[in-house]
């Protein structure tokens, strides 16, 4: 196939050198004439390893020129793909005017294009939002309807400099976000050379995936160095440490915990970390991450709160009380903090748990669960049915609670905190907690 690579720096040059490598014909287009020059010659405009042998390769065998012309490098191309740096700006937002003043000459060239659509891809690192608008530029600047003489799909980059051929080449997947599935298919068909799944997505998960990763990769680097700060302090190894954390793939290094619902919980995880912020500030060890976190869940709770206080509702049933389904143990339960905070707003409340009742609770679960809600058997229902509120909050996402949901009548809203149901699957009027 044939591409044209707009902007020659990092990413576009790594794209440039590998899709002729894989036998594609590649022109590069660039606002900098050094650059182009230098591509036309067979030079690499970056020095990433890998990158300059295969442009001169692929320069010695007629794939890959370079122009500064828009129209030209599009004239026979079947791909656009937009390169361009997107900077941040000095409010931290990034400054994608780059993406779309490219997509406006673009458009322009495609003006009266005939043949088959034009498929441009966005490969820059952009937020929601930016494809959209690119297509209405697109449509604007050609006079044409999406679709028609052109398509658009958001393809983000995820190489790291110094690997970046090997990253292009052996990526997790390939990630494709465009509003028709179709759009999808020139871009399938250029990267059949690279043996990784395609993930077709809507433009707004691709343009913020890319984003969300770069935040969970940054976050995992300052982690770790949060533990071992603390380390310093207490004369343990970091290393030997951290080498241990990484040996557990089950709950450590998996997508365990990683699935968005409702705040954690428990009789562990809340009182664990505020000992580890608690010892933190008495050895004056400053860990902003770690220490955020219980500020972070409380966040959780007050949305899900202010989510039942905007519906209006005075009476609110509970679908679930313990901190996990399938147990009874209400220690640390953000579900009972809802109740309570539900309580002093003077709101009616019932909640069914099978695996709550009152006269089990023993120990420090029972004492708990009492400091909160003093009268806490007079809520408790032993039949969904006998719930009767306007207002469901489905917090357990097991299929008993499931279907208790999906029983609910078209008069009453059901919120649920842990996605265990889709919209269409029920009756009711539903309301997603960040979803
Ligand atoms: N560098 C990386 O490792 C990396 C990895 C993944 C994603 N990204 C993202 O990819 C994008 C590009 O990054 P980069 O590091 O390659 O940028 P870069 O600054 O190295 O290169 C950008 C190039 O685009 C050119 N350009 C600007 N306006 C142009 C226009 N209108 N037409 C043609 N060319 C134009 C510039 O002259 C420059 O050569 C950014 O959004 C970046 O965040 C970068």
């Amino acid at each position: 196939m044939r591409a044209a690579v707009f902007g020659l720096g990092y990413v576009g040059s790594v794209m440039t050198a590998a899709l002729a490598d894989a036998g594609h014909s590649v022109v590069g287009v660039d606002v900098q004439p050094d650059r182009v020059a230098l591509l036309a010659g067979g030079g690499s405009p970056v020095i990433e390893p890998g990158v300059p042998e295969a442009i001169a390769a692929g320069a010695g065998a007629g794939r890959i020129t370079a122009t500064a012309d828009v129209a030209d490098a599009i004239a026979g191309a079947d791909l656009s793909f937009i390169c361009v740096g997107t900077p941040p700006t000095p409010d931290g937002s990034l400054d994608v005017s780059r993406v779309e003043a490219v997509c406006a000459t673009i458009g322009a060239a495609l003006a009266d294009r005939t043949g088959p659509a034009h498929a441009v891809v966005i490969r820059s690192t952009v937020m929601p939002g930016t494809t959209e608008r690119c297509l209405g530029i697109l449509a604007e600047a050609s006079g044409r309807a999406p679709g028609d003489a052109f398509t658009l799909a958001v393809n983000p980059e995820f190489l790291r400099e110094g690997v970046g051929m090997s990253d292009f080449v052996s990526a997790p997947f390939t990630l494709i976000g465009c509003r028709e599935e179709a759009w999808a298919a020139p871009l399938a068909e250029l990267y059949g050379f690279i043996e990784a799944p395609v993930a077709v997505t809507s433009p707004g998960v691709a343009e913020l995936l890319k984003t969300v990763c770069n935040a969970w990769h940054a976050t995992k680097v300052s982690f770790a160095n949060e533990v071992g700060r603390l380390c310093g302090e207490l004369a343990v190894d970091p290393h030997e440490l951290m080498r241990l954390f990484v040996r557990d793939e089950r709950l450590n290094l998996s997508a365990s915990y990683l699935t968005p619902g409702f705040a954690y919980g428990g009789s562990c995880l809340p009182k664990d970390v505020e000992a580890l912020g608690h010892l933190a500030r008495h050895l004056h060890v400053e860990l902003p991450i770690i220490q955020a976190v219980p500020r972070s869940n409380e966040r959780h709770i007050d949305r899900a709160f202010a989510a039942i206080e905007a519906s209006g509702c005075d009476s609110i049933g509970f679908l679930g009380l313990s901190f996990k389904a399938g147990t009874d143990d209400l220690r640390g339960s953000p579900l009972l903090t809802l109740v309570q905070r539900c309580l002093g707003r003077g709101l009616r409340v019932r909640v069914y748990d099978p695996n709550v009742q009152v006269a089990s609770l023993v120990g420090s679960n029972r004492d708990y669960a009492l400091s909160l809600i003093r009268r806490l058997d007079d809520l408790l229902v032993t039949d969904p049915a006998d719930l009767g509120a306007d207002l469901y909050v489905l917090g357990h996402g097991t299929v008993e609670m499931a279907a208790a949901a999906r029983a609910l009548p078209a008069d009453v809203t059901v919120l649920d905190l842990v996605r265990a149901v889709e919209p269409e699957e029920l009756q009711a009027r539903y309301l997603g907690l960040a979803w």
